[in-house]
C-alpha cells in the first residue's frame, strides 16, 4: 500500500528532531551516548508508524532502542506517535508541533527538548544496512524484524528482505554475544527462508513458532500495526528468536 505524501513531512520531523538519532549517517562511536545512561541498546529495523516501539520502551525500560524506518512519511508517524504518549503534546490544529505548555514549533522551527524528556528512543530515517554498517562491533543487545516486507514475488528482489545473508550478517557483527535477533512474520515463505539463512550466517534458533498468539509467548507479545490487521484477517502470526553464535 503505497502512502500519500504527509504535508509538512519534512517540517514535521525537524520540529521534532531532538527525537532523531543524531549524526546517524556518521561512524557510531558510542552508541548509547546520547541517552545519558548506559543501559544496553536495542535496534527495530522497519519500524513502521511505531506502534510496537513506544510499546516496548514504555513496558523495558531497562533499554535504550534506535527504531529505524527508511520511509520519512511513516517514520514521522511514529516520531510524533511516540512523543504524544510521552505526554510530549501534539500537532496543533493549523499545523506545527504544540508542546503542553502552548509553545508551536512550525515553519522550520524545531524544539530543543531536555534529555530528560526524550526518553529511552532515539529515529532514525534511513535504510537498515547502511546504518548497521556504522555501528561497532558487538553494540546491540537486540535487533527487532516485525513484519518486514516479503519480496516474495520476484526472486531478484530478495537481496532486499531484511534477513537476506548482507543484512544478517551484519547483525551478527553488531550484536552482543548474549544479544537475540527476533523477527515476527505473517509470511510463510519470508519465515522458511530466514529459517533457513539463520545458521548459514552464524545464528542458532533459540525460540520458533508458528502460531504466536497460541504459544506461551502471546501473553507478552505486543502486537504491531500490521499484526493487528493479519490477526484480523485470520493469519497465524510467525515468530522466532536467535543467538549469534561468537
Ligand atoms: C510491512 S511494514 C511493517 C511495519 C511495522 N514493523 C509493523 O509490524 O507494523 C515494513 C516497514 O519496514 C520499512 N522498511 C523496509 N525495508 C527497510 C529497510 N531496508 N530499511 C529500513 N526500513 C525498511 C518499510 O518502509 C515499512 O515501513
Amino acid at each position: 500500500m503505497r502512502m500519500r505524501k504527509k504535508r509538512h513531512g519534512n517540517e514535521r520531523l525537524l520540529a521534532l528532531s531532538s527525537l532523531l538519532y543524531p549524526n546517524a549517517s556518521e561512524t557510531w562511536e558510542n552508541p548509547i551516548e546520547v541517552f545519558g545512561n548506559d543501559n544496553p541498546l536495542k535496534l527495530e529495523v522497519g519500524c513502521g508508524k511505531g506502534d510496537f516501539i513506544t510499546a516496548l520502551s514504555e513496558r523495558d525500560t531497562e533499554f535504550n532502542y534506535v527504531a529505524l524506518e527508511r520511509v520519512s512519511d511513516v517514520a514521522v508517524c511514529a516520531v510524533e506517535k511516540y512523543a504524544k504518549h510521552r505526554g510530549l503534546g501534539a500537532l496543533g490544529a493549523n499545523g506545527g508541533w504544540q508542546t503542553p505548555d502552548g509553545r508551536l514549533f512550525k515553519n522550520g522551527d524545531a524544539w530543543d527538548m531536555p534529555l530528560e524528556l526524550r526518553g529511552n528512543v532515539r529515529f532514525i530515517v534511513g535504510e537498515a544496512n547502511d546504518v548497521v554498517t556504522r555501528m561497532p562491533d558487538n553494540s546491540l543487545a537486540g535487533i527487532i524484524a516485525n513484519f518486514s516486507d516479503p519480496w516474495s514475488r520476484k526472486c531478484t528482489y530478495e537481496k532486499r528482505r531484511l534477513t537476506h545473508p548482507a543484512y544478517l550478517e551484519n547483525y551478527k557483527r553488531v550484536l552482543t554475544t548474549d544479544g537475540l535477533f527476533s523477527f515476527k512474520t505473517d509470511d510463510e515463505t519470508l519465515f522458511d527462508y530466514t529459517v533457513e539463512m539463520l545458521p548459514s550466517c552464524g545464528f542458532e534458533i533459540a525460540f520458533l513458532t508458528r502460531d504466536l498468539h497460541a504459544s506461551e509467548r502471546a501473553a507478552n507479545n505486543i502486537i504491531t500495526e500490521y499484526e493487528r490487521n493479519f490477526m484480523e484477517k485470520g493469519i497465524n502470526i510467525k515468530m522466532l528468536e536467535a543467538k549469534p553464535v561468537k
